[in-house]
């Protein structure tokens, strides 16, 4: 929590194409689980505001300064970011889209990844991230809403909760608190190959869908009043034995050579 506004905030940002879709439906009861634990909750709906596509000008990326870099394209992310930076818990929510987040909330990583985060020393002969943002922990999690997997499938369907799992607790100086997929809930079985071609329209969300997103808002406030989070760093994210193995493979074929 800050130190000049002591009350809790967390930050929802929706990547979702269908404004009353399934998963703000999710992002809802979330928030309503925070709300009833003493949050304040606030929701992007990532589709409303202007960001426009990262140009790789790496203006970001170069920037040695302290605190949020730079960008020179001008354009809501302005704004958005500091709030991010102001938020004590942030849940990323979207859609599976082709087995991964939608293209909205890529966009919108592309353009904040490098302005929150920085090129750290190198570890294991690989390039390290290092956040710009480590004024306090900030508890971070995932809701999924997937149209035609179940949830006993997600492994085969949802990639973007283990990348965004990896990535923004590093970035974002952040502990990760967790995360729900909600995979399709029909109304019924598929019978007729008609049902199979509609089975996206088929799809409802449960009761316990629900309550699995509410039950989320409740642990990520509680986790943050804990004042307990610890941030992630790039040395902790790898197993102490498998630390020792990449060692001992890139003495004999480092992972970078220079062409010459
Ligand atoms: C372009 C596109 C790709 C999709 N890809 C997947 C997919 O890979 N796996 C899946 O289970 N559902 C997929 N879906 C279905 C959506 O995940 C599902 O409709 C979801 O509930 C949409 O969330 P919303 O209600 O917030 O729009 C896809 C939908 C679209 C439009």
């Amino acid at each position: 929590m800050t130190m000049s506004d002591d009350r809790m905030k967390i930050l929802v940002l929706n990547g979702t194409y269908r404004p009353n879709g399934t998963t703000t439906e999710l992002a809802q009861s979330f928030m309503e689980g925070a709300k009833a634990n003493g949050a304040e909750v606030d929701m992007i709906m990532l589709r409303d505001q202007s960001i426009g596509y990262c140009t790789n000008c790496l203006k970001c990326y170069g920037f040695a300064g302290k605190g949020i870099a730079p960008c020179s394209l001008k354009d809501d992310m302005d704004e958005l970011i500091p709030r991010i930076v102001e938020a004590d818990g942030i849940l990323f929510a979207s859609p599976v889209h082709n087995g991964f987040v939608t293209g909205l909330m890529t966009v919108f990583w592309e353009r904040l990844s490098w302005r929150v985060a920085q090129p750290g020393k190198p570890f294991l002969n690989c390039m390290s991230i290092k956040t710009r943002i480590d004024d306090k922990v900030r508890a971070v999690g995932s809701i999924a809403s997937a149209g035609g997997m179940p949830n006993r499938l997600r492994k085969s369907c949802d990639d973007g909760t283990p990348w965004l799992k990896s990535n923004a607790p590093l970035m974002l100086h952040g502990q990760w608190i967790g995360d729900i997929y909600a995979g399709a809930d029909l109304e019924h079985m598929p019978e007729s190959s008609q049902d199979w071609h509609r089975i996206y329209f088929l799809r409802r969300l449960s009761a316990v869908q629900r309550q699995q997103a509410y039950a989320l808002g409740v642990q990520m406030a509680k986790a943050i009043q804990s004042g307990g989070l610890k941030p992630v760093t790039i040395d902790k994210m790898i197993h102490p034995a498998l630390k020792w193995i990449l060692k001992l493979i890139f003495t004999f074929s480092p992972p970078y050579r220079v062409a010459g």
